[in-house]
């Protein structure tokens, strides 16, 4: 695997823009005036400590919780005045791979990737899907996995199986939550070298949260430290973790 940093990425057209959020619960200041613009194509990393309210922007961006003040726009739409069919629409534009895989159970590899295809598209022929599901299959190189129950698969595959579904709506946007979380070092590895694959075959934007600096050093065109509410710092990995401020220091360790 290739583990050298990348280059910031060079790219005007920001598909989701977080302007100056404020989320408080009781005097409990989660978010303080935080901003992100993610770009067509980059692959943004956001670190932050536990508490520090990842979770929570995570929630402001699919409306689950409605900020206090601040804004949130998605491919040009700002959510504050979509409808809920209007943002139920936005949010298959989005794919997110949720901490853990959350994988149907009692569902084959087959009927869980083809789940969301039967919820969100109209209909599609049985050849359609078939297809759908075995390319997105293929680009996780899991093929023959098509006829497994989730329990049969190892950990590391049922991350995989899980980011085949959340790509096989083809989204513009990918959410990654802590990806590596719980994988051996090898298994880590494999995923996020799909990570860049994907970043490379479907020019998605992706958006991940991670405590994992291998994750990333090797996944990120750009980092935003989240401290304290605000996006503290920003920058490569390379301008970041050999910075001389303490508090950014920390993350790199
Ligand atoms: N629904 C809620 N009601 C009240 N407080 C909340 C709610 N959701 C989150 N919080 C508080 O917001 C803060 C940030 O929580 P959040 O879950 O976003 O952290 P996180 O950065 O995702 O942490 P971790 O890395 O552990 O997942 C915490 O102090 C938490 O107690
Ligand atoms: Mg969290």
């Amino acid at each position: 695997m290739n583990s050298k940093p990348k280059p910031a990425f060079a790219s005007d057209e920001i598909v989701l823009s977080i302007d100056t959020l404020f989320k408080a619960f009781g005097d409990n200041k989660v978010l303080n005036g935080f901003s992100l613009h993610l770009k067509k194509g980059e692959n943004l990393v956001l670190m932050g400590r536990s508490g520090s309210g990842k979770s929570v922007l995570i929630k402001c961006l699919v409306g689950l919780i409605k900020p206090d003040s601040g804004t949130i726009e998605i491919s040009g739409n700002n959510i504050a005045d979509l409808e809920q069919k209007e943002m139920d629409e936005l949010r298959t534009t989005i794919g997110f791979l949720f901490q853990g895989s959350a994988l149907y159970d009692s569902m084959t590899v087959r009927e869980n990737l083809e789940f969301p295809l039967r919820r969100h598209t109209k209909k599609l022929s049985q050849n359609e899907i078939e297809e759908l599901v075995f390319d997105t299959l293929e680009s996780v190189g899991l093929k023959h996995t098509v006829d497994l129950m989730p329990a049969e698969l190892s950990g590391g595959m049922q991350r995989r199986i899980a980011l085949a579904r959340a790509l096989i709506l083809k989204p513009k946007i990918i959410i990654y939550d802590e990806p590596t979380t719980g994988l051996d070092p090898i298994t880590s590895k494999e995923i996020i070298e799909l990570m860049n694959n994907i970043q490379e075959q479907y020019q998605t934007s992706s958006l991940i949260i991670t405590h994992d600096v291998d994750c990333a050093r090797v996944v990120s065109n750009r980092i935003i430290l989240l401290l304290d509410g605000v996006n503290y710092a920003e920058g490569t990995f390379e301008e970041l973790s050999s910075s001389k401020d303490e508090k950014i220091k920390a993350f790199f360790k």
